[in-house]
């Protein structure tokens, strides 16, 4: 017998709603003004999110200044370049959009928070294992906030763009000046978000099967090294940038 309390299929089909047509857009209207209410209750979202030790490592400044969006757009078309220089084959979008996102909310991760995960704080080789697992924690912590955020800007019905390259720690310090943002603090990502230009796509994902199993690990979802260097190289850029239709 299925206990009504938990088969609300209403509120599930209700959020799935929202978590399916969550779409990255990387060129907005640039003529609309998001109300200030908006970015409130965008945030608010975030707020809610879970992290480790319930410790909350995030902090988000919005960007209302067009000189500022415009100054961290140019910072992502050098780094760009830079990396075009360096041979790096990412396939890169066109972060120009990034300077007339009506909304613009930098996410920064305290992470001197690690050492309110499980680590030893003594420096020892051991310390420096148990580091790297907590500085998973905090990078999932902050994930799980951003994402609540994107899901509430999705549900108002906007476009969205995650952001996370911006590149080495130089770039973040040549940013930082302009916000007024403490050196303990990393700017972690880059939330864009408004009515789009040209409308959204859905994007390819895998088919359930092939991320789930129940009990053991199902082999057939095993990727060996040379599928995936196989599939960054002839579909990385069609899963990016065309629509779940037009991959193959
Ligand atoms: C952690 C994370 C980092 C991302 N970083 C970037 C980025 O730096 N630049 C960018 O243009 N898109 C970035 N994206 C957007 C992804 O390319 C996009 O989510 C993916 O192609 C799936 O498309 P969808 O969001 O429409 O489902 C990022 C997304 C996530 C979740």
């Amino acid at each position: 017998m299925t206990n009504e309390k938990f088969n609300q299929t209403d509120r599930y089909d209700a959020l799935m709603d929202v978590v399916a047509n969550r779409l990255t857009n990387r060129a907005f209207d640039e003529t609309y003004t998001v109300p200030k209410e908006h970015y409130e209750l965008i945030l608010e979202s975030a707020r809610h999110g879970p992290s480790g030790a319930n410790a909350q490592p995030w902090n988000y400044i919005v960007i209302t200044k067009p000189e500022l969006k415009q100054a961290l757009a140019d910072t992502f078309v050098l780094e760009q370049n830079h990396r075009a220089k360096l041979g790096m084959k990412f396939p890169t979008p066109n972060y120009r959009g990034m300077a007339t996102a009506p909304g613009l909310i930098l996410v920064a991760a305290d992470f001197r928070f690690i050492k309110a995960f499980p680590v030893l704080n003594d420096g020892s080789e051991l310390d420096q294992r148990y580091r790297v697992n907590a500085e998973r924690i905090l990078l999932q912590s902050v994930a799980a906030s951003v994402m609540s955020a994107h899901l509430a800007a999705a549900a108002l019905g906007y476009a969205v763009w995650w952001v996370t390259a911006i590149g080495q720690e130089e770039i973040q310090e040549q940013f930082k000046p302009l916000i007024g943002l403490p050196d303990e603090l990393a700017i972690i990502d880059i939330m864009c978000f408004g009515p789009p230009k040209k409308e959204s796509y859905k994007r390819w994902r895998r088919e359930l099967p092939e991320i789930m199993s129940y009990d053991k690990f199902n082999m057939d979802n095993f990727w060996t090294d040379e599928m995936i260097d196989e599939w960054i190289k002839t579909k990385r850029h069609r899963v990016m940038y065309r629509d779940a239709d037009n991959v193959d």
